[in-house]
């Protein structure tokens, strides 16, 4: 990952849960910022161009031992330093001030009084209600701090140096429960840093395409498409940049929804200049996993068969010095563990994922972007709403819907089921409102009357589930009334499934797909 080349905010990782909170509300103020861990060397902050550095919350206490620490050149930067919860604790240790544990610990909603002139609660109110997340407090300011907000409870809410324009506060101005949350984050960028509201799409896609073109230079990018929206917007952003030195493969591996590799060709076709690979080894995925009943030998035999299908692709359409990648920022920062992870549930089973062996250069220009800042850049690419708003849908496709072994019949069945389900949630506006949706076609038979015959056939399982990132995931409250129709609609004219149910699990214990 590099700099972008603008200037940033820099956040120092302490461990909090809502570091990439953080970062995701200063970029929605149109500033860019990147989070890097607490060990990151000065001239690695220096790289980031940095306008202000902000030190994170985090689990530890600054008074365990073996709680991490920070590099005290961040306050010779030349630029202001704003600590939050955990940072308030370090500012005031490496200050030569005093932390102590609080009687009992601060959780949740308090209100806070805003007692002196501050840059940081510029027009906001006297009083406001702040969200706190705590077991310390600052007891002794360090030198030239004074306290600028109170709590409820009487602990310091925030404090400043504004002659080294360093600054702490007690709460979180990140998380929504903080009535002026995004001015006081606003008030820090804007007032104190002077930094310009400059990142957007446009900016952004300006700076990579010049990036790819520098880089690339006359060579050649091979990259796969599925149809999601990061493969998609990578791939139309590498386009733009380097055109027909892209090769773009998309493979349809016969466990797709309905009509979804015609769909996707055509609305690829339509927005890349350079040609799409349209590779169909259906029939070599569905050979390869007749029979096959455990789920993880499922994926795994598609993920290999992918591979397999990618290799004689680049040997055909080669030789390539790179290969690109929709890699977003949430996989770089997980990837490179700061202090304590941050409860991450996600198990990755990326079977899109492809072996060191293959020998290229990697791309990957969405390295920086949270996924909302990802279908931004789509759309300022040109990509539909249908595209860009695409619900994600797992590298192994309907294999993973289909407990036990995969046949024809019952990937027609599944599809047809996903298909009215799918279409529903389109036509009551109720798409976009769920993370994703999908149907499971369960290997079990029960039994139904129809008319005046009894029947014997498939349930099938809708599944719709809420999430910010498919790590936690809650089941969607759809109206009794719509899944009523599309029960009826289900049973009516999909032959073969004479059973519906709604999955009302939660992730966790569950997960979002069946298998
Ligand atoms: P789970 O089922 O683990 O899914 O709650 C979380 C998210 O990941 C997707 N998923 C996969 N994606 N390969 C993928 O590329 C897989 O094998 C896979 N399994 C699950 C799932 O659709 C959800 O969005």
């Amino acid at each position: 990952m590099e700099a972008w080349g603008g200037e940033s905010i820099v956040i120092l990782d302490f461990g909090s849960q809502y570091t990439q909170l953080i970062a995701r509300r200063i970029r929605e103020q149109k500033v860019f910022s990147v989070i890097l861990p607490p060990r990151a060397t000065i001239a690695e902050i220096r790289e980031q161009r940095p306008a202000g550095v902000i030190l994170s919350g985090g689990p530890a206490s600054v008074t365990d031992r073996g709680a991490p620490t920070l590099d005290t050149g961040v306050f010779s930067l030349g630029v202001p330093v704003l600590g939050i919860c955990y940072g308030l604790h370090l500012i005031t240790v490496t200050g030569g001030g005093e932390v102590e544990k609080a009687d009992r610990r601060e959780y949740g909603h308090t209100v806070i009084a805003v007692e002196r002139e501050s840059d940081l609660f510029h027009e906001t109110p006297a009083e406001q209600r702040v969200w706190m997340s705590h077991g310390d407090r600052a007891k002794k300011l360090p030198d030239g701090f004074s306290v600028t907000a109170t709590s409820a409870e009487g602990v310091p809410a925030a404090m400043e140096n504004p002659a080294k324009r360093v600054f702490a506060l007690q709460f979180h101005p990140e998380v929504y429960h903080t009535a002026y949350g995004a001015e006081i984050i606003h008030n820090f960028l804007f007032r104190v840093c002077r930094c310009k509201p400059n990142w957007n799409s446009g900016s952004f896609v300006d700076r990579e395409v010049e990036k790819i073109r520098n880089l690339v230079g006359g060579d050649r990018v091979l990259c796969a498409v599925s149809g999601g929206v990061d493969s998609s917007v990578m791939a139309c952003l590498v386009d733009r940049a380097i055109g027909k030195q892209l090769v773009p493969v998309f493979v349809d591996n016969g466990l797709l929804r309905l009509h979804e590799a015609e769909e996707v060709k055509e609305l690829l076709s339509q927005h890349l200049t350079t040609d799409l690979v349209f590779v169909d080894a259906s029939e070599m995925f569905l050979g390869r996993l007749e029979g096959v009943v455990d789920a993880e030998k499922k994926r795994k035999i598609i993920g290999a068969s992918f591979i397999d299908v990618f290799e004689e692709q680049s040997r055909i359409h080669g030789p390539f010095a790179f290969l690109a990648q929709g890699t977003l920022y949430p996989d770089v920062i997980e990837s490179r563990s700061t202090v304590g992870p941050s409860a991450t549930i996600k198990s990755h089973h990326n079977v899109g994922g492809l072996p060191d062996t293959l020998n290229f250069k990697l791309i990957e220009p969405l390295d920086l972007l949270f996924k909302d800042e990802v279908r931004e850049v789509g759309r300022y690419l040109g990509l539909p709403d249908r595209s860009v708003k695409r619900h994600p849908f797992p590298g192994p496709g309907l294999a993973v819907r289909i407990p036990g072994a995969v046949t024809r019949e019952d990937l027609d069945l599944l599809r047809r089921v996903d298909r009215i389900f799918i279409d529903a949630l389109l036509r009551e506006g109720l798409y976009d409102s769920v993370w994703q949706a999908f149907a499971v076609l369960l290997p079990v038979r029960s039994v139904g009357v129809m008319g005046d015959e009894r029947t014997y056939q498939r349930s099938a399982v809708l599944r719709a589930v809420t999430s910010l990132d498919g790590m936690t995931a809650d089941w969607a409250r759809l109206p009794y009334e719509f899944l009523q129709q599309v029960s009826t609609d289900v049973i009516n004219k999909v032959h073969g499934v004479n059973r519906v149910v709604y999955d009302i699990s939660s992730k966790p214990p569950s997960t979002i797909e069946w298998e």
